[in-house]
Order: structure tokens, then sequence, then C-alpha cells
């Protein structure tokens, strides 16, 4: 039993009346790590914590991650500063390519040693739930593992971790380009072994020129979904290459990135539900300025979650209050937009809207007590993350005071 006692401001999408509501002056009751009261009289318990007068939010949902690597490639990122594009380091044999030969010699607990690091400091930064996905090991045993190091830090680690199989992130090199090849590969007996060992919700491709085209992504995702993996899909990232439509035609749960996706693409997603993931963290750590469209989007009937996309190339980021801040100023969201894309939005594109992504009665305590007064002051503090405590599943894990 936890009572938060003394909120100056609650700030949390409700499902029963669809907004992002605001409510001064409450408290909220937990019981075996759910909320049982919200601005209840009886907070005469034990164990109570004081907020003080300050603003409590629903823990981060962090939808679209890449956290199981070895080492970062701050080297290309040199690279880039003096000029090189992420696409032209690629085909130099550097990008996703580059890491796979350090998760396919680690073993499963160097891995799971690296990944527990990042899971710590997700957890700092407000993040409660996380997509993860595998895609640096790009072999049946390597891919495996990685999922595995997921599902083993999901049953050890406070957060909650949702797994993605991204089996199709690049051709790995031993197949020389023959992309038909490895689809086999991928079908035939990595998507079945996931399925199988049932360590991964998710199916992901990486539908993309030089990667895999919508002919592939279409034949990937539809085994998976055979197979009970729900499909999802990084789709027109860097170019246009109509993926956002393949999602709409495969009944995708989110197409991601979209910062090239075309009008009929927008279309085709609102038709068929498909949430748009937005992860303006790439968009700025790769120098770019072609944010995606999220205003046209939102104004088209689409969904729009936002998340990090956090992985050692394309996005070293870790912190959603910094993408909140990114969303406010290159997508033209709202800061209430943002609040809700980045917990309620979010938790819909991972199918846990249920237990998370908002602070109701019946719902996991996954909360953040801000040192701070407003929601406007979470994107406004650009670079720090001002949070006083981490509660999730109703227990203490961070404490900042
Ligand atoms: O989402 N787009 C594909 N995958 C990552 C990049 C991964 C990497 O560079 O290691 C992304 O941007
Ligand atoms: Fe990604």
């Amino acid at each position: 039993m936890l009572d938060l006692t003394n909120i100056g401001l609650l700030v949390t999408y409700n499902s029963k009346t669809s907004s992002l509501e605001r409510t001064h002056d409450c408290t909220i009751s937990i019981d075996d790590g759910i909320i049982t009261d919200i601005n209840g009289a009886d907070i005469s318990r034990n164990e109570s914590i004081n907020c003080n007068g300050k603003l409590v939010t629903p823990g981060f949902v962090d939808a679209h991650t890449h956290p199981v690597f070895v080492d970062g490639r701050e080297n290309e990122f040199t690279k880039r500063l003096a000029g090189v594009s992420y696409q032209e380091i690629a085909e130099e044999g550097g990008g996703i390519n580059s890491s796979i030969a350090a998760v396919r010699n680690a073993t499963e607990i160097e891995l799971y040693d690296r990944v527990i690091k990042r899971m710590d400091k997700f957890i700092k930064m407000g993040t409660t739930t996380l997509e993860a996905k595998s895609g640096y090991g790009l072999d049946t045993k390597s891919e495996l593992k990685s999922l595995r190091v997921l599902d083993h830090l999901n049953s050890v680690h406070e957060i909650d971790i949702v797994s993605t199989f991204l089996g199709a992130h690049a051709i790995p090199p031993e197949f020389n380009g023959d992309s038909k090849g490895f689809i086999t590969l991928l079908c035939k007996e990595m998507i079945p072994a996931v399925a199988e060992q049932g360590i991964a919700k998710f199916c992901d491709v990486f539908c993309e020129e030089g990667y895999f085209n919508v002919n592939d992504s279409r034949k990937i995702l539809q085994t998976a979904t055979k197979h009970n993996l729900i499909p999802r899909l990084h789709a027109d990232e860097f170019t246009d290459s109509g993926s956002a439509s393949l999602a709409a035609e495969i009944g995708a749960i989110s197409a991601d990135h979209l910062m090239k996706v075309n009008d009929q693409g927008i279309k085709d997603m609102a038709t068929a539900g498909v949430t748009a993931i937005l992860l303006p963290g790439t968009t700025f750590f790769l120098g770019d300025h072609s944010y995606a469209p999220a205003r046209k989007m939102i104004n088209g009937g689409i969904n729009v979650a936002l998340a990090t996309d956090f992985n050692p190339g394309s996005c070293h980021i870790q912190s959603m209050p910094f993408i909140m801040s990114l969303a406010c100023l290159f997508l033209d969201l709202t800061i209430d937009e943002a609040l809700k894309a980045a917990t309620w939005t979010g938790a819909c594109a991972l199918n846990v809207e249920e237990n998370v992504g908002s602070i109701e009665v019946g719902k996991k305590a996954d909360l953040i007590i801000w040192d701070l007064d407003t929601p406007e002051e979470i994107p406004y503090n650009v670079a720090s993350v001002p949070i006083q405590n981490v509660i999730k599943n109703g227990k203490l894990v961070i404490r900042l005071d």
C-alpha cells in the first residue's frame, strides 16, 4: 500500500473521456502496484510520498528502441560531422552491419551487462515501458540470443520491456547482397524459431532503399503474422517507398519514422487505423531538417505516438522529455499532444494501453513525480530531466530527493 499525497497537478490521458486532463491538488492510492483511487479521502495509511505540490504524470512509454548492441558508433558520428552521410557510411560497410560482429561474438551475459545499463538509464529518465528490438545479430542464433537478453531483463528489471523481432534490419555480409536468400532464412527458420520460443510480440522490417523493398517486407510480415507476431515497420524514413501504404495493407499496428511519407500513405494509414510512431530524435541526431509531417498526419486522422529510436547509429538519445521538446519545436505538436503521444498513444501502439500509458484506477501505478509545477516545463527544460521520483508498479525505483 502506498499513497501519493499533496500532488499539485496531475496530468494524464483519461480513456473514459478520451482527453488529456488536468487535476489540481489530489492524491493517488496504490495497492499491490495498481492504482485503486485518485483524489480519494482514504490517505491515512502507513507509507506515503509527499509530492510537495509538484507535477505528476504517467511514466513514459517509449514505443521504438534498438538497445541490444555492444558498443556505440561514435566513429560514425565523427564522420558525419565531417560531412559523410548516414547512407554513405552504410554503403562503405559501416552502419547497422558494423554492429553485427560484436553482438555475434558476445556471450549472452556480456550482452546482458551492456543492455541492463541502458535500461537503468531509461528508467531514470522516466521511461517505465519500453519496446525493444533485436536486429544486430542477423543470424538465427544471435537474434534469439538478443531476444532472450530482453526476455531475461524484462523479468528482473523494473522496466517493462515489450520485444520485437527485427531480423529484417539489414542483409548481413555473408549473404553478399542476396536478399532473396536472407528472406528465405528469415521466413523459413528465424521467424518460426522466434515464434516457437515466445520471446517476441512484434515483427518489424526496415523497409527502405538498400535494405528491404515493399515486396520483401510484405512477404516477411505476412509470414510473421502467420506465426502470430504482430507486424510493424520502419516506413518511408529516408525515401518515399510507399511503405506507409504497405503498413495499411497488411494491417500493421504501427508505421514508424515516416519522414518521407506521401499523401496516399497518410490516407491509407488513417483508413486502416495504423498508428504513426514519430522519431524526431533521429532527424535531429542525423543533422537533418526534414521532420515527419506530423500535423498533416494528425489532421488526416492518424494517431501519433512519440518514441526515441535509441540505437548506436542514427539516434543515440534515451530521453523522452527531450523527444517531447523536439516534437513541440519541430513537429508542431502542442505540449498536451506531445505528452499524450509519449504516454497513452505509445501504449496503444504496443497494445498495452489496458495496463499502462495513463493514470487511471485499475491500471499499473507507473508514475513520474516531477521537480516541476506544470507540463509546459517538461519540453521547456530542453537539456535536463527534472524528475524527483519514478514509481514503477507502485514501487519507488528512482529517488532523487
Ligand atoms: O531506426 N532505421 C533502421 N534502424 C535504425 C538505425 C540503426 C543503426 O544505425 O544502427 C533506425 O534509425
Ligand atoms: Fe528504428
